[in-house]
C-alpha cells in the first residue's frame, strides 16, 4: 500500500470494519430482542446528522485467550458528542454485538475519554448502556478502567448533567456508574440491574428470584427507587432524554434555558378554588394543583412510581425550568417517610446543583409513625430533605395548599430554612398537630373531668381549629409572606420567580457539607 487511493481505501476499510460492530448475525439477534444497535441508538437520541465519532479505531490490547485474534476497532462502545435541540451533548453507546458490550481497558478508557471532554467543555453526558460487565479476558485492567469511570462520574457530579440510560444487562459493580448519575433511564423488560445476579444470590441465600423481578425496570421504579424513568422500548427511552436534556443547563455555570409559552402569564387557576375539600381528611389529587399551575400542564415527573407520597418533577413557570416538589394527599396522606424523604432530597439537590429554582406544595401531616420508620432510619432520612432544602441556595417558592403540620412544616422549604417567597391557600393549616391530636394532649384532664366529655372534646377542637388552623397567625408573624386565593396561583408564583431570578446567596466557605447519609 503505497498511493493515496489505497490508503483512502485502506481507511475506508478500517471504518467499515468499526460500523459492522460484531457482525450481521449479532445485529439480527439484538434487532429480534427488540433493541436497536450502539449506532441506531445514537442517531436516534441526536440531532440529525450532528453525530461526531471519536475513538472510531481504538482497539483492545488482551493478548489472552486468543482475543489478538479478534480484535473490533471501536472496541465494543460507539462514543462522540452531537447536538439535541442545537445544543451540544456528549454521549457513549456500548455495543452488545462486541464481546457482549463487556466493558474492557480500551472500552472503559474511551468513555473516560468521553467525561473528560464533557467535563472540560461543559456540556452533559449520557451513557446508553447494554453490557455483559467487565470484560472476563482481561480481568482487572477491566475493573482498573470501571474505577476510572466512577471517578469521573464523582469529579462530574453538579457540574455537567449525568444521564445514563439502561438498554441491556447492567451487572455486578457496573451498576455503580449509573447510580451515581444524576438520572436513570431503563427500558421495560430489556434491561435489567443487580450487583449479583439469580444465579449467586441462590448459591449464596437460596433465594430463587427471575433476571425481571431481581432487577428489571419495574422492580427499580416501584422497590428500590434506583431507575427514575421507565421506557416502553428504545426510543421511548432516547426521547425522554431529549426531552429531560430540553430542560436542563449544559453545566452549573449556566441558567436552564427558557423556553416562550403562549400559555398566559396571568391566566386565573379557576379550578384550584374548588380543589381542596372541606373535610380536611379527604384526599386529592396534588398534580391537579401543579398542571394547573405551571406552563401549558406540561409535567415531567422524575421517580413518578417511586415513594408516591411525594411527587417530584420538572415543568416550566413562564418560560422559566422549575424543579417542584409536593406532597401527595392521595398517598399515605401525604406524610413524609424514609423513601419519601430521600427521593426529594436527591431531587432537591439536583436542582440547586444547576440553578433550577425550587416550587414546592405543602400539604403534609407529619412524618410517617411507625416502629419501622423508626428502625428504619427516618430520623436521618429525613433530615436529608431538611437538609437538601436549607442547603439549596436556588429561589424557592412555596405553596401551603392545606396541612404543614410539626417538623414536616419547617423541612418542606418553610421560611425559616430560607425559603424566599412563601404563600398559603386560605384552606392552609400551620400547626404543631392536627386539632384531634393536640386537644387530646393539651385537654386530657379537662375533657375527662367534665361531665360531658364528647361534647367537650368537641368544643375545644373547634375551639383550637379557630385558632391554629388557618394560615393567619403565621402570616401575623411574617412566616408567610402572603395568603392568596387559590386561582391566583400561577400569576403570583410567575412574578415572584421573576423577581428572584437574579437571587444570589453566599454561604460560608467549606471543603463540603456533611450530609446525613
Ligand atoms: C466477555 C462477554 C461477557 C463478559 C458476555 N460476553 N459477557 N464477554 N466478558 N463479561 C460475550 C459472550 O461470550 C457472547 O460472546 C456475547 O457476549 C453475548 O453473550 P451471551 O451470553 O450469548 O448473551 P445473552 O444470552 O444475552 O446473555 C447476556 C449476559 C451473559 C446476561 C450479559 O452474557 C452474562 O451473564 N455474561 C456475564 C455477565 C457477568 O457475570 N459479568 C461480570 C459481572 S461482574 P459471543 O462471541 O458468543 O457472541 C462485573 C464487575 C464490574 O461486571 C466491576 C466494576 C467495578
Amino acid at each position: 500500500m503505497s498511493g493515496v487511493k489505497e490508503r483512502i481505501d485502506d481507511l475506508r476499510r478500517r471504518k467499515a470494519q468499526a460500523e459492522a460492530g460484531g457482525g450481521q448475525k449479532r445485529i439480527a439477534a439484538q434487532h429480534a430482542r427488540g433493541k436497536m444497535t450502539a449506532r441506531e441508538r445514537i442517531e436516534q437520541l441526536l440531532d440529525e446528522d450532528s453525530f461526531v465519532e471519536v475513538d472510531g479505531l481504538v482497539e483492545h490490547r488482551c493478548r489472552d485467550f486468543d482475543m489478538d485474534r479478534n480484535v473490533i476497532p471501536g472496541d465494543g462502545v460507539v462514543c462522540g458528542h452531537g447536538t439535541i435541540g442545537g445544543r451540544t451533548v456528549y454521549c457513549f453507546a456500548q455495543d452488545f454485538t462486541v464481546y457482549g458490550g463487556s466493558l474492557g481497558e480500551m472500552h472503559g478508557l474511551k468513555i473516560c475519554k468521553i467525561l473528560d471532554m464533557a467535563l472540560k467543555t461543559g456540556a452533559p453526558v449520557i451513557g446508553l448502556n447494554d453490557s455483559g460487565g467487565a470484560r472476563i479476558q482481561e480481568g482487572v485492567a477491566s475493573l482498573g478502567s470501571y474505577a476510572e469511570i466512577f471517578f469521573r462520574n464523582v469529579r462530574a457530579s453538579g457540574v455537567i448533567p449525568q444521564i445514563s440510560v439502561i438498554m441491556g444487562p447492567c451487572a455486578g459493580g457496573a451498576v455503580y456508574s449509573p447510580a451515581i448519575t444524576d438520572f436513570v433511564v431503563m427500558v421495560d423488560q430489556t434491561a435489567h440491574m443487580f450487583i449479583t445476579g439469580p444465579e449467586v444470590i441462590k448459591t449464596v441465600t437460596n433465594e430463587e428470584v427471575t433476571f425481571e423481578d431481581l432487577g428489571g425496570a419495574a422492580t427499580h421504579a416501584t422497590r428500590s427507587g434506583v431507575t427514575h424513568f421507565t421506557a416502553e422500548d428504545d426510543d421511548d427511552a432516547l426521547e425522554l432524554v431529549r426531552e429531560l436534556i430540553d430542560m436542563l443547563p449544559l453545566n452549573n455555570l449556566e441558567k436552564p434555558p427558557t423556553k416562550p409559552t403562549t400559555d398566559p402569564h396571568d391566566r386565573d387557576c379557576e379550578a384550584l378554588d374548588d380543589l381542596i375539600p372541606n373535610d380536611s381528611t379527604t384526599p386529592y389529587d396534588i398534580v391537579n394543583a401543579i398542571e394547573a399551575t405551571i406552563d401549558d400542564g406540561a409535567f415531567l415527573e422524575v421517580q413518578a412510581d417511586f415513594a408516591g407520597n411525594i411527587v417530584v418533577g420538572f415543568g416550566r413557570l413562564g418560560g422559566h425550568t422549575i424543579g417542584i416538589v409536593a406532597n401527595q394527599p392521595k398517598v399515605l396522606a401525604g406524610c413524609l417517610d424514609i423513601d419519601a424523604s430521600v427521593k426529594a432530597a436527591r431531587f432537591v439537590r439536583f436542582c440547586d446543583a444547576f440553578n433550577i429554582p425550587l416550587l414546592t406544595f405543602v400539604d403534609v401531616p407529619g412524618f410517617l409513625p411507625g416502629a419501622s420508620q423508626e428502625w428504619g432510619g427516618i430520623i436521618r432520612h429525613g433530615a436529608k430533605l431538611l437538609y437538601a432544602y436549607a442547603e439549596a441556595t436556588v429561589p424557592k417558592l412555596t405553596v401551603i395548599t392545606r396541612k404543614a403540620y410539626g417538623g414536616a412544616y419547617d423541612v418542606m422549604s418553610s421560611k425559616h430554612i430560607r425559603g424566599d417567597y412563601n404563600i398559603a391557600w386560605p384552606t392552609a393549616q400551620l400547626a404543631v398537630m392536627g386539632a384531634e391530636g393536640a386537644v387530646q394532649i393539651i385537654h386530657r384532664r379537662r375533657i375527662g373531668a367534665s361531665g360531658d366529655p364528647e361534647g367537650e372534646r368537641k368544643r375545644l377542637i373547634d375551639d383550637y381549629q379557630e385558632t391554629f388552623a388557618n394560615p393567619y397567625r403565621a402570616a401575623s408573624l411574617g412566616y408567610l409572606d402572603d395568603v392568596i386565593q387559590p386561582r391566583e396561583t400561577r400569576t403570583r408564583l410567575i412574578k415572584a420567580l421573576g423577581a428572584l431570578l437574579e437571587k444570589e446567596e453566599i454561604r460560608p466557605a467549606r471543603k463540603h457539607g456533611n450530609i446525613p447519609l
